[in-house]
């Protein structure tokens, strides 16, 4: 049976990709932003998963106006690198994990929530940037990503948005799906973009350090408060790109302790820091108990 060990929440900022591609990561702006996961590098090595569900947002890279899926799941064999303007990121493909994949989409469409389900779909640096950060530079063509990762993208670029509440509760069956998978895997869910930022408008530069480390308590101690907060309070506290912190609801969700009732999952890391880009880096692990 496969079964959920642990879950990984990290900020995407598109620079810190751009940092360890050009091999920035060592100049003074950087360092306090990568010393935060230096730990989490470790402990990927110490606690190497079978496969990472990957919560994200794409940006208008795979997906358009032209089509807004609110929740998409990635049934591919493989999913290339996004190129966003600059030429994909020097990184290697995606490979995905097909027969888990489609068994989840099976599962949490018959749980009730619809997903669209992606063939074909190139993957932009809201999920390149959290796999840089956790496995560390990596060779595109010789080095490969440590395990298959199922991409799952969420809306939070095209009003509407899916609340919180509904995130957590996929969140719950999700875990449900990854535990009904017959075959033996060793599963993480990670939840990726927030924390505070706002990109554009008269409150561009926007970071809420109060409201972000209160949302990072709520999640680990009680997380039904922190499913509960709604649309609008995201945006007015943490800034119009502040929503993107629902996708880590979605992994909240899907922890053990939620579907026991007992909010107990252990959190092994946590990290905040200012500056990084436009955005607050938030950073959290938890493991089931
Ligand atoms: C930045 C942050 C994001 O989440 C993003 O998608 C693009 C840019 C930033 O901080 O610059
Ligand atoms: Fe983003």
């Amino acid at each position: 049976m496969a079964r959920i060990t642990a879950s990984v929440y990290t900020s995407h900022v598109p620079a810190i990709g751009a940092a360890l591609d050009l091999g920035k990561s060592d100049e003074p702006y950087w360092q306090p932003v990568f010393k935060g996961y230096e730990f989490s590098k470790q402990w990927m090595k110490d606690n190497q998963p079978d496969v990472i569900f990957l919560v994200y947002n794409d940006h208008a890279t795979a997906f358009s106006l032209d089509m807004i899926p609110t929740f998409a799941i990635g049934t591919a064999a493989e999913f290339a690198i996004a190129d966003e303007g600059w030429g994909p990121r020097p990184v290697p493909k995606v490979i995905g994990h097909p027969a888990l994949a489609s068994h989840i989409a099976q599962s949490v469409i018959q749980q009730d929530f619809d997903l669209t389900i992606v063939n074909k779909m190139d993957v932009d640096h809201g999920l390149t940037v959290p796999l840089s950060l956790m496995c560390g530079v990596k060779d595109p063509v010789k080095d490969a990503w440590p395990c298959p990762v199922i991409p799952f993208a969420v809306n939070v670029v095209q009003y509407p948005v899916p609340s919180g509440q509904r995130c957590f509760n996929l969140g719950k069956a999700i875990a449900k799906a990854v535990e009904s998978f017959d075959e033996d895997l060793n599963v993480h869910i990670w939840g990726t973009g927030g924390m505070s930022h706002q990109l554009q408008g008269p409150r561009a530069g926007l970071i809420n350090k109060e409201f972000d480390n209160a949302f990072l308590d709520q999640l680990i101690a009680n997380p039904a408060d922190a499913a509960a907060i709604p649309h609008i309070d995201y945006v007015r506290e943490a800034g119009s790109e502040g929503i993107e912190l629902v996708m880590w609801l979605i992994a909240r969700g899907a922890m053990k302790d939620i579907a026991n009732n007992t909010v107990s999952a252990r959190a092994r890391h946590r990290f905040y820091h200012v500056p990084a880009s436009n955005t607050a880096v938030g950073h959290l692990i938890l493991e089931n108990t």
